[in-house]
């Protein structure tokens, strides 16, 4: 045979050989959360937060709520959310808190396969335990509805899902949210919301070139957000110097009305009018209060 035949089988084989690696290398584990009872109305509350009924709910074309097909467009592909309904076929009915943790906080399906970080699990990872028993609570009030989830539209060489453990491997951070002693306690909320439920960094933290967030560049501002769109830095020093004030932030948090009279476009026009418009004045004087003092 010739030479460049056999280098190709072998990397063939290789490849074959890594993907199969891949494919049966065991990620998370199954935490035991027997004995924890959940609140539904504060899981509803953490739910709006934390964008899973924006982002799980068609409302463009009428979907019911939470049953998910909602596009998401990116560099890497299309992303469709699924269905969380209690439908037993097609939802999370026959699901168990503690599939349901592994999920949300972990990013691993019952079958072990690894989630797409278009999921923004990595900043759910922030939850408690307590928090995660709210939402699942929270999710079972939800009426079954029978729309299939979609298949992800993602381009080679991320359509194998195997190679998202590579990517976990290397950029997932897997530690919970912990308070930082010195601060007050609203200031350590602020810290929570921002960088746990709300995401706030999913859009505004640049990410390389395989979608990870650049740690050192956080919340810097970020181009190429789904859809297209920019936003801009909401560091400390940013935010000072375009005027902001903890007064004026939480108040365009509430209204998307900004300082100067004008509203929030884009993706903070959907995260205003989805997510933080429902929280509690306290919840946005903590957001306000930690952005503009974040160090
Ligand atoms: C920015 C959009 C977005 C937000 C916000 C979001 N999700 Fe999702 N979610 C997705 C996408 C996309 C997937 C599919 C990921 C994949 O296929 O790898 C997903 C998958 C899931 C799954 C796995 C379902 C299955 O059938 O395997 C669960 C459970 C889930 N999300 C729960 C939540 C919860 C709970 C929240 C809020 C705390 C939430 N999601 C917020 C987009 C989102
Ligand atoms: C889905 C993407 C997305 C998420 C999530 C998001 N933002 Fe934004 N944000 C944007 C975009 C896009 C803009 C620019 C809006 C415009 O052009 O009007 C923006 C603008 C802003 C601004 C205005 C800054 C300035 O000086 O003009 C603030 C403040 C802000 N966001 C805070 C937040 C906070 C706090 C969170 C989390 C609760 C958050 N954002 C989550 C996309 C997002």
């Amino acid at each position: 045979m010739q030479k460049p035949i056999i280098f190709a089988l072998a990397a063939l084989v290789f490849t074959g050989a890594a993907m199969a690696a891949l494919t049966v290398w065991p990620i998370g584990e199954t935490r035991n959360l027997t004995g924890m009872t959940g609140n539904a109305e504060r899981g509803a509350y953490l739910a709006r937060m934390s964008g899973c009924i924006a982002c799980h709910t068609d409302s463009e074309n009428g979907g019911a709520p939470l049953a998910g097909g909602v596009a998401l467009e990116t560099n890497f592909g299309t992303f469709y959310s699924p269905n969380l309904t209690t439908d037993k076929e097609e939802g999370m009915g026959d699901w168990t808190l503690e599939t349901f943790e592994k999920a949300v906080r972990q990013g691993v399906s019952p079958d072990g396969k690894s989630y797409y970080p278009a999921f923004p699990y990595p900043f759910y990872r922030k939850f408690s335990d307590q928090d995660v028993a709210d939402l699942w609570m929270a999710f079972q009030t939800v009426p079954p509805a029978a729309r299939p989830s979609k298949h992800q539209d993602v381009v080679f060489p991320f359509n194998f899902r195997g190679g998202l453990k590579l990517w976990r491997a290397l950029f997932l951070d897997q530690t919970g949210f912990q308070t930082i002693e010195g601060q007050n306690e609203a200031w350590n909320r602020g810290k929570y919301i921002v960088e746990g439920p709300a995401h706030c960094g999913a859009c505004h933290t640049p990410r390389n070139t395989l979608g990870a967030r650049q740690a050192e560049l956080r919340l810097h501002g970020a181009d190429k957000l789904p859809g297209g769109g920019k936003s801009p830095p909401i560091t400390t020093a940013a935010l000072m110097e375009n005027g902001w004030t903890e007064k004026s932030l939480a108040y365009a948090l509430r209204t998307g009305v900004l300082p100067d009279g004008d509203i929030f476009g884009g993706s903070m026009g959907e995260v205003v009018r989805d997510g933080t418009r429902f929280l509690s004045q306290d919840d946005l004087n903590a957001i306000a209060g930690f952005l503009m003092n974040q160090e």
